[in-house]
Formats: structure tokens, C-alpha cells, sequence
């Protein structure tokens, strides 16, 4: 199978209710800097990426909007479609999970599943966190069995679930780990997963009766199939698992999962045991990579510490960006991002190693052979030698998804070129016409380390790529490869203009500007806070006594209360004016109980025209006093007589 030359790579499918962070944004620059690579070196490559849109949370958030959750998703999908375009991202697909052609094939293997006898009907039983509508496992409850993400105390829920026998095949897949025991990436999460295998897996709750938002089981709509169990199956449904068998046939057998640690235990252990059942090959491989952190903290939305991909493409470019996150620390582990590394790696790897070479070569080609790229006997030098070698090594290191190891072997070399132009002091051997040819050498062999450079680097840094072969008076779009790269071949050419490619950033300068904006931003803060502390009061326009009076008033009591079922906010009110009863609909539920109102003597606004409210015809209204946020009431007071004084009286 290896020299099929046939890679398929996915990402993660991520939850579109996220906002993208550079973690996410990790990811997919990794798998693209792969699919790259591979697509150079002559591969059939497919690179997969998409959205994870069913769950309870979108649920609640597409209610709390007032829309429906598929135009929730509809909308912020794209999130993420936009992030990966400014990111150049070179994806060949982008599958969501509430496309038809991934639905269909959740529910094929879902009921195949079924009819095998490999998913059952049972109970599941669990800690369940009744506001937050979710099951919390007991690995993750917070102390004394609250909520992790609410804190308040958990029940035990019981509801009829399907269950997938993934405890059947668990032997087969040990198996299958013993005697591949590259299927999992690094080491590490290998072990883990092994003795976590090792440990036993029980059968897995694969469906929901709690939510709606979710593909239904085929045959028994009440249930939705659990959000993982859907997300997986997109890996297949992309190449045609139902449509599509040759296209399947084809890029299947070389399938490669890139995943964050956090998530491998559904694409190591549940993900191959749902395979195994339905007698699809295995991945070849699972790549997990660490976990980025910001400041030493967990980046999340609600510590509102998040670093933004858009913001730092802005600020610094993009592909600085995608070069600092695959060099900045060994794939697999852990990091933690900071500016003032990415701006280090800037001004010395950029600017300094790579942008000097192109600059003092392009110079010195202009200055001593008028731009033109000259010819010579005999090219091979230490650089060639050296480069034949530095591809064999970055070959290995990609094909250990070793970004950052591959990077180094990459600038090794170009710190070799930079060596050389020292060791041969070009401006001495041009001041001399005896040294012509051995001019002529050096030039053409700085020449071709900056075309190979230009190779070596486009998978992490197209652009850059695209800039130095423009630079060095090459089709800046041909497609490039590295089976067709001969040393020397670049005599002949005409360079074009020499420009900087990665202005260096003056520390000093930029620490500045880092504390300006650090202050403006909590002064931002303050200005929010204060904001909150004394709400902007709008008042209406000026109007007459005469206005005033077309209004009518009166007290009346609230002799009866009644819920609308219907309505989360009404309730159906019978008040008592003492010339006549009245029913009146008010959106005050949230604020009382039946109890709490019966009884009350209030104020009536009388000449009301009557309108229907859930079906109820409401005659007048109670007025309130009340704070709102956002235009919803957060609290809420009734206005009442101060003395007892007959029912009818006139508010004046
Ligand atoms: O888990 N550091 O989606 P998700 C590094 N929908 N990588 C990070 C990261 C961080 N701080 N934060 C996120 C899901 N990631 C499921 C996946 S797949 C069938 C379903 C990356 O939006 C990392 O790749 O929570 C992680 O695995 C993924 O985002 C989780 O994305
Ligand atoms: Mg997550």
C-alpha cells in the first residue's frame, strides 16, 4: 500500500458553536502543511476539514436567538470556512454534519449496526445537570457531585438509549494495535490508549432522547444519535462510503486522523471498534498533538482568553504565523503561545536567516553579473551535497508529522548558506578578475540554495514561497515538486527586484506599543464597566398634561391567576375593578407565583385596546416598574396603592 502515493488527511470536524482559536487553527495549518508536502512529493492527496453541528448547546443557543438551530449553523459554520481561507488552507473538502450525504450515512451504519445485533435498546443511567441539559461522566463531576461547568448539584436521570457493543470487539482491537504499533501517534498516547483498551471498554450510549437537535434513529424517531457517534462517521461519508465505493475504495486504505490529545480516545478506541463491526479497515494513522495554552491558562470563551488566528495573521502576517506554531514546540507536545516568541522567531529565523540570504544573494548577483544568474562548470558544492541529504531527513521528519524537527533540518541548511557567502567572500573575489569563474561558483550556488529553500519551505509558508521565486525571477504558480529539482539548472536567469520579505520588528518598540494597548484595552474594560454600573436612561419626547390625561388608570385587585400553557412568560389574570371584572394577559410569570398575586391591589391601564396573547384576549394592562438589560427584565416590581382606596379609583 505505501507506494500507492495515495494520502487522505482529516482534522477534527470542530463545534461550530466555538469561536476558532489558535488551537483549531493549529490543527488545520498542520494538516495542511502535510497535505502540502505530500501533493510535492508526487502524492494523490485528499485533505478533509468541516463542522460539528448537532448538540444540545446549539439547541439552547439557536431557542435563546428565536431561529431555528439549522440556520444557527448555517450561520456561524462559516466562522470557520472563512478562518481556513485566510489561513490558505489548501483543503480539498469541507463536509458538515447536517449535510444530507453525512446524514445518510450515520443512518445507514446506525441501522446496520441495529440489524446486526450490534446496537441494542437498554437504559442508560446518569449524573445529569438539569440546567445545562447534559450528562456529566463521573471522571468529570466537580466536588460533591455538582455540575463542572454550573456547579449546581446533579441528578441521576434515567432515559431509553441504544447501545453499541463496542466491548465485543475490543480483543480484535488490541490486536490490531500489537501488531501496528505506528496506528497511534506519538508513543505516548499509544500507551495510553493501549492500557486504557487493556482496561475494558463497556458498551457505549450511542442515542438521546433528551434532545432534538440531532439525526434521528432510523426507524425510532424519538432518539437522536449521539453527537459522536455522527461526527465520526463524517470521515467516511466525505469519500463516499454510501455513494461513492470506488472513490472509497481509493483513499480509505490511507486514511489519517490528526487530532488534539483530548479527543483520542474517540478516535482510537470508539471510532476503530465501530469500524471493526462494520468491516471497514482501520486508519493507518491517529496523530495526536499537544494542547496550547495562553499565559500558562486554558484558552476558553468564558475566560475570554481566547488568541484569535485573524488577530495575529493581522498583526504579524500569516505565514510567520504558520511557521511559529508548527517550530515553536515539538509536535505532540504541549506549548504555550506568546507574542514575544513569534516576534523572537520573526526577527531571528525570518528576517535575520532566511530574509538575508535571499537580500545579500540577490544584491550581489545584481552588483556582479548584472542580474543575471550566471553559468559554471561543475555546480556541485558543499551546499549541493548538503541539500541532497537535508531532503531525505525533512522526508523522514514529515513523515512523523515532525514539523518542527523537519523546520530545523530546513534552517540548518539556510544557516549553511548564509555560512558560505562568510567563507567565500564574494566582494573579494569580484574585485579580482582571476576570480571570475570562482565568482560565477559561489553566486550560482547561493542562487540554487534560495530556489531549493523556496521548495522546502512552501508547504508551512506559500506565500513566502511564491514571493522568493518571484523574487528569483521564476513562475512565482508553478506547481512545485521536489522529484524534478536539479542543482544547477538555475543558471540562465534573471533575477527581478530584491525586496524585504519579513521587516524586522525593533523589541523595544513593540514592548511599547504591547503596554499601550494593554492599557487602552482595561480601560476599555472600565469604560464597559461603567457603562453597566449607571445604564444610559432613554427617555421619551416631551408631551402635554392633555396627552397625559387620554391615558386612564384605576386600581383594581387580582382576584384570580391562571398559567398559559402555551407561554413561558403570561399568565391569564382576573382583576376586579369594582365596577366591572376584567381578564388581563401580563409577562410577569418570571417574577411571581400565583400565590404571590392573588389578592394584590394594583394599577389598570382601562382604555387599552383589548389584544389576543396566546389565545387570550387581554383587556388592559399592570403597570410595573422594572430593570432591563438588553430589553429583558431582570427585575421586576408591581405598583400599588399606598392606602387602601376603593377599587376604581381614577390614578390621576
Ligand atoms: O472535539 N490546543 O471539536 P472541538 C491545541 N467536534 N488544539 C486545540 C486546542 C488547544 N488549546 N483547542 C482545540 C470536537 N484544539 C469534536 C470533534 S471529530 C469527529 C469531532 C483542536 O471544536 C484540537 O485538534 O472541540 C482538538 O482536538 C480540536 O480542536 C477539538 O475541536
Ligand atoms: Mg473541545
Amino acid at each position: 500500500m505505501a507506494d500507492d502515493k495515495i494520502f487522505y488527511i482529516t482534522t477534527p470536524i470542530y463545534y461550530v458553536n466555538d469561536i476558532p482559536h489558535i488551537g483549531h487553527a493549529y490543527t488545520t495549518i498542520a494538516c495542511d502543511v502535510a497535505a502540502r508536502y505530500k501533493r510535492m512529493k508526487g502524492y494523490d492527496v485528499h485533505f478533509l476539514t468541516g463542522t460539528d453541528e448537532h448538540g444540545q448547546k446549539i439547541q439552547t443557543a439557536a431557542e435563546g436567538k428565536g431561529i431555528t438551530p439549522q440556520q444557527l449553523v448555517d450561520k456561524i459554520h462559516l466562522n470557520f470556512k472563512n478562518l481556513w481561507e485566510v489561513l490558505n488552507i489548501s483543503n480539498d473538502d469541507f463536509i458538515r454534519t447536517t449535510e444530507p450525504r453525512h446524514i445518510k450515512v450515520v443512518q445507514a451504519m446506525f441501522k446496520k449496526l441495529i440489524d446486526q445485533g450490534d446496537i441494542y435498546k437498554g437504559t442508560y443511567s446518569g449524573y445529569y445537570c438539569v440546567p445545562c441539559e447534559t450528562y456529566v461522566p463521573e471522571n468529570a463531576m466537580g466536588p460533591n457531585k455538582t455540575c463542572p461547568d454550573c456547579g449546581r448539584p446533579l441528578t441521576i436521570m434515567e432515559e431509553e438509549s441504544y447501545f453499541f457493543k463496542a466491548s465485543k470487539y475490543v480483543p480484535e482491537l488490541i490486536k490490531f494495535y500489537e501488531e501496528h504499533v505506528k496506528a497511534v501517534m506519538p508513543k505516548i498516547r499509544y500507551n495510553e490508549i493501549m492500557s486504557f483498551l487493556k482496561g475494558g471498554v463497556k458498551d457505549q450510549s450511542v442515542s438521546r432522547t433528551s434532545l432534538k437537535w440531532g439525526i434521528p434513529v432510523p426507524g425510532d424517531e424519538k432518539h437522536v444519535i449521539y453527537v459522536w457517534f455522527d461526527a465520526l462517521i463524517n470521515y467516511a461519508a466525505a469519500v463516499g462510503y454510501l455513494d461513492d465505493p470506488e472513490q472509497f475504495a481509493h483513499y480509505w486504505p490511507h486514511v489519517r486522523h490528526m487530532v488534539g490529545k483530548d479527543i483520542i480516545r474517540f478516535h482510537c478506541v470508539i471510532w476503530p471498534l465501530m469500524l471493526i463491526a462494520l468491516g471497514v479497515n482501520l486508519p493507518v494513522e491517529v496523530v495526536a498533538h499537544g494542547w496550547w495554552t495562553y499565559n500558562g491558562e486554558k484558552m476558553s470563551k468564558t475566560r475570554g482568553n481566547v488568541v484569535d488566528p485573524f488577530k495575529m495573521v493581522k498583526e504579524y502576517g500569516l505565514d510567520p504565523f504558520r511557521y511559529f506554531l508548527l517550530r515553536e514546540v515539538p509536535f505532540g507536545n504541549d506549548g504555550d503561545f506568546s507574542e514575544l516568541a513569534l516576534v523572537g522567531r520573526i526577527n531571528s529565523d525570518l528576517a535575520n536567516d532566511l530574509g538575508n540570504l535571499l537580500n545579500r544573494t540577490l544584491q550581489m548577483i545584481k552588483s556582479y553579473r548584472g542580474g543575471l544568474v550566471p553559468k559554471c562548470v561543475g555546480a556541485e558544492s558543499e551546499l549541493s551535497s548538503m541539500a541532497a541529504n537535508v531532503l531525505e531527513r525533512v522526508d523522514e521528519a514529515m513523515n512523523n508529522f515532525a514539523f518542527d524537527e523537519a523546520l530545523k533540518i530546513i534552517w540548518e541548511f539556510i544557516s549553511r548558506a548564509n555560512k558560505f557567502i562568510d567563507e567565500t567572500a564574494p566582494w573579494k573575489l569580484a574585485k579580482d578578475e582571476a576570480q571570475a569563474e570562482r565568482l560565477n561558483f559561489v553566486l550560482l550556488n547561493l542562487y540554487e540554495a534560495l530556489r531549493f529553500s523556496a521548495l522546502l519551505i512552501a508547504p508551512t509558508m506559500p506565500d513566502t514561497a511564491k514571493k522568493i521565486r518571484a523574487q528569483l525571477g521564476l513562475n512565482e504558480n508553478e506547481k512545485l515538486s521536489y522529484e524534478n529539482f536539479k542543482w544547477g539548472e538555475g543558471a540562465g536567469t534573471t533575477i527581478k527586484k530584491a525586496e524585504v520579505l519579513f521587516p524586522r520588528i525593533d523589541i523595544n518598540e513593540w514592548k511599547k506599543l504591547q503596554e499601550e494597548k494593554k492599557m487602552s484595552e482595561e480601560l476599555g474594560v472600565r469604560n464597559e464597566e461603567l457603562k453597566n454600573e449607571a445604564p444610559a436612561i432613554e427617555h421619551e419626547a416631551e408631551i402635554s398634561i392633555d396627552d397625559f390625561k387620554t391615558v386612564e388608570m384605576r386600581v383594581a385587585k387580582i382576584i384570580n391567576v391562571e398559567e398559559i400553557p402555551r407561554s413561558k412568560k403570561l399568565y391569564k389574570l382576573e382583576v376586579d375593578l369594582g365596577y366591572e371584572k376584567r381578564t388581563v394577559c401580563s409577562g410577569i410569570k418570571a417574577f411571581f407565583t400565583p400565590e404571590e398575586l392573588n389578592g394584590k391591589n394594583i394599577i389598570l391601564v382601562t382604555n387599552l385596546k383589548p389584544v389576543k396573547l396566546c389565545g387570550v384576549e387581554s383587556n388592559g394592562m399592570i403597570l410595573c416598574a422594572s430593570v432591563k438589560k438588553d430589553g429583558v427584565s431582570e427585575q421586576l416590581t408591581l405598583l400599588t396603592p399606598e392606602k387602601d382606596i376603593p377599587l376604581g379609583s381614577r390614578v390621576s
